[in-house]
């Protein structure tokens, strides 16, 4: 843990004597090979216990994302409200290190794969939207939907019907809000009902969950796909995310801002794609900053 003490106290320095976003993406890239350790060696309390007290972290936690994350005013880390600071960011009425921090946090790599992740999501419903008369589309853990800020900005069209579904009944109402021009049916229940109920009441053209497999145990992940695929109609498609093993802010997330994900590789998705579903074809790839892979399967147009 010298190494580790080595690390932050340099860091520390450096943001002392010239605040720069430098600072902190050299800082995430250290902590990421001293969180691998920490793994390793079984010691992530010892890893996260270090950060925490060392004064470094009071100063990190003037970035009020990092903040939100550390203090989980909805009992965890990454709520809705939180992503929403790399969505919209807003002009920050911060200043001096606290500024860079946050401009740091919500633009480095893992901010960029949420950004990505908007994008993609955006794609994948515009594209089910163009082979359908009206898609039907379930978002799971749905949040703000904030991928509609960029399905606006890719179509005009709105023949689409969404389901939210999220255990939040804030984030959905936001949802339903924001984009009035989209027909949003919120349903407020957790993932495990779709678990849960035996009989599919609803199928879908797409059905996507975002932000939420880096929290299941691989049980309950391969669980709920195995729940989405069976609502799927024939030509429908599913995708998950996750952020990966090598993800550039785990060490930091961890460290400083108590966010531990469960994180996986594309052989990772494999396996539980292989085991929820062993029959569909799937797709497995990664986002182009790296730090997120993806897992879409198919539901077979003549069988399921
Ligand atoms: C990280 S946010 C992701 C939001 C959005 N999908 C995105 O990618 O921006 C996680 C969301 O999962 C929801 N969530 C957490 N646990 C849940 C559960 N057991 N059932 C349903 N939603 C849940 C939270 O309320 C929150 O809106």
């Amino acid at each position: 843990m010298d190494h580790l003490n080595a690390i932050l106290t340099k860091a520390h320095e450096r943001l002392a004597a010239e605040p720069e976003l430098g600072v902190i993406d050299w800082l995430a890239t250290e902590l990421g090979t001293s969180f691998d350790e920490a793994i390793i060696d079984g010691d992530l309390q010892g890893f996260q216990t270090l950060c925490r007290s060392h004064p470094l972290s009071q100063i990190l936690l003037m970035d009020p994302y990092a903040r939100r994350a550390f203090e989980k005013p909805r009992g965890y880390a990454g709520d809705a409200v939180m992503l929403d600071y790399i969505y919209r960011p807003a002009r920050s009425s911060l200043d001096g290190i606290a500024s860079v921090i946050h401009e740091a946090t919500t633009t480095l790599p893992n901010a960029k794969s949420i950004l990505w992740r908007q994008d993609y999501l955006a794609n994948l419903i515009n594209k089910t939207m163009t082979s359908r008369e009206t898609a039907e589309v379930l978002s799971v853990a749905s949040g703000h939907m904030r991928e509609l800020d960029r399905l606006r900005d890719i179509t005009r069209d709105t023949n689409v019907k969404f389901t939210a579904l999220d255990q939040d009944p804030a984030s959905i109402s936001e949802a339903q809000t924001t984009y009035r021009e989209y027909d949003i049916l919120g349903e407020t229940k957790s993932f495990a009902s779709l678990i849960r109920e035996r009989a599919v009441a609803k199928r879908y053209d797409l059905i996507y969950s975002a932000g939420l497999f880096d929290y299941l145990q691989d049980n309950m992940a391969i669980a709920l796909i195995k729940a989405m695929f069976a609502r799927l109609d024939p030509g429908g498609v599913l995708s998950i995310a996750n952020f990966t093993r090598d993800s550039h802010g785990r060490g930091f997330m961890a460290g400083f801002m108590d966010w531990c994900l469960i994180y996986r590789n594309e052989e990772d998705l494999r396996s539980l794609a292989d085991a929820a579903c062993p029959k569909a074809s799937h797709r497995i790839f990664r986002d182009q900053p790296r730090n997120v892979v993806y897992l879409e399967v198919f539901a077979d147009r003549n069988e399921q």
